[in-house]
């Protein structure tokens, strides 16, 4: 793939980590709707659970973050923010049938390890003695390594996680001053040899291309120290310049953020260096070995996509999010719970639900779900199966996602994907502008909510 191509097609679209996006949820939806769809969802499928706990709390505010946090408000109200989250967690497993299999717990946030870890204990006990997890179940938490000591690898694997995500987002030190970040306080493969003696077999790091200070040349050197160090499964997230949403993110432009041109130099460089040292590419910006389940779902076309990033429905089953700004992602629709974590606490203390907004799934928006899926994750589509599968006609597959080969001939141009009758499929290039793809069967996009980052 060459960067003139790249640069043609570097434009705004969704990340499509929901469809429809979140720029599309509304406050029509409410606690009532929310507690409707929990004893729905039981009888819906995938059947099995995830559950995903935020924690909207970092140390220090990195001027790039697009993430739901805040600063750390100190240990008082961390630990009602902590009483809140046992009581959600009890408001809505009373509505769930907890004999469903339990596949996942993911820590996302914010800085799950900005806590103290008796306060994450606390939450794993009471999630644990309502939930039944299946013998291998994904537990897992994103740790910002600034804050993270050898022993705390010891005591997390004690309470029984066994993937930790590392976000490095550069190693060059200079890079992270200017954004306002420390860089590992212990040398990262340490902290990685301490991983695999307790027997955790998912290793994870975060990198970010596109911030100030950054050139293909020192990103470069970034790619190689990661390949070294060898984790199962690296992300290379391009810098998401969002201000309008985060105004934080002014300062980088005051700093000075590298060209297009030079960020998709970086994109290049990464691509070709992680694929060519043992790393398959997962859709746009994940990386994993061989044999890790992402890359065996994407052999097998299993692959599936969540605000959490690439997952499969092995592991990924219907996430239920608990916690300030948490996303529920159920068959039905998405909810989404209070922002401020202080309103947050506020509801959860009065009526045990926060829910403030969402999303429900007409039928057409299902149709267009499953087929934006098939692109993002597994760069395939054959719309005779899938009217199959879903109980439709191909006309009106086609029609409800608003399909036109015409619209897709540029990118048979550009040998990034083959139409072969009602097949279509991404070459290999194809998959680093798949979001550009998938936004031509997006028919609700033309609605024009909210504004998006640029693709690449
Ligand atoms: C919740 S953070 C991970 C845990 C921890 N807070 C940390 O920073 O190490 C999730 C990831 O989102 C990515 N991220 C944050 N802001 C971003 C942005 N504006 N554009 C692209 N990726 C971003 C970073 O790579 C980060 O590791
Ligand atoms: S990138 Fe991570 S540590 Fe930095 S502010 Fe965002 S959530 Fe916090």
């Amino acid at each position: 793939m060459n960067v003139k191509l790249l640069q043609k097609y570097n434009k705004p679209g969704p990340r499509y980590t929901s469809y429809p996006p979140a720029t599309f949820f509304h406050d029509g939806i409410n606690v009532e709707s929310y507690q409707d769809m929990l004893v729905q969802s039981n009888h819906q499928q995938p059947e099995n659970i995830s559950l995903y706990i935020h924690i909207p709390f970092c140390r220090q505010l990195c001027y790039f973050c697009g993430c739901n946090t805040t600063c750390y408000p100190g240990d008082e109200l961390v630990s009602r923010y902590i009483d809140a989250l046992i009581k959600e967690i009890h408001s809505v497993s009373g509505l769930l049938d907890t004999d469903r299999p339990l596949t996942q717990i993911h820590w996302g946030g914010g800085t799950p390890n900005s806590i103290d870890l008796s306060f994450v204990e606390k939450v794993m006990k009471e999630l644990l003695s309502i939930y039944k997890p299946v013998a291998k179940a994904e537990i897992a938490m994103e740790c910002n390594p600034a804050y993270l000591e050898p022993e705390h690898i010891d005591q997390l694997a004690a309470m029984g996680f066994n993937r930790l995500s590392l976000g490095i987002q550069d190693f060059n030190e200079e890079v992270l001053k200017l954004v306002n970040r420390r860089p590992s306080k212990y040398p990262v493969e340490e902290l990685i040899a301490r991983m695999k003696a307790n027997k955790m077999d998912g290793v994870n790091i975060d990198l970010i291309y596109g911030l100030p200070g950054q050139t293909p040349a020192s990103f470069q050197n970034t790619i190689e120290k990661a390949i070294a160090i060898s984790p199962d499964r690296l992300v290379t997230f391009s810098y998401a310049h969002v201000p309008w949403v985060k105004s934080a993110q002014m300062k980088l432009e005051e700093i000075g953020l590298p060209a297009p041109e030079e960020k998709l130099a970086m994109f290049e460089t990464a691509y070709n260096l992680l694929t060519q040292n043992g790393y398959e590419a997962i859709g746009m910006d994940h990386y994993a070995k061989p044999g890790d389940e992402l890359s065996v779902a994407l052999k097998n076309k299993k692959l599936h996509r969540n605000f959490q990033g690439y997952c499969t429905q092995e592991t990924t089953g219907q996430v239920y999010g608990f916690g300030a700004t948490s996303i529920s992602q159920l068959q039905g629709g998405y909810y989404q719970n209070i922002k401020s974590h202080k309103k947050y606490i506020e509801a959860i203390e009065q009526n045990g639900f926060a829910t403030e907004k969402g999303y429900e799934l007409t039928r057409e928006d299902e149709i267009r779900r499953t087929v934006i899926n098939q692109i993002m994750c597994n760069g395939f589509l054959d719309f005779d199966a899938l009217a199959k599968e879903l109980d439709t006609g191909v006309a009106q597959l086609k029609t409800i996602t608003g399909y036109n080969p015409e619209k897709l001939k540029p990118f048979a141009d550009d040998g990034l994907l083959q139409i072969d009758g009602n097949c279509i499929q991404l070459l290999q290039n194809g998959f680093l502008v798949v979001r550009n793809i998938a936004m031509e069967f997006d028919s609700l996009l033309s609605q024009g909510k909210g504004q998006y980052s640029k693709t690449v």
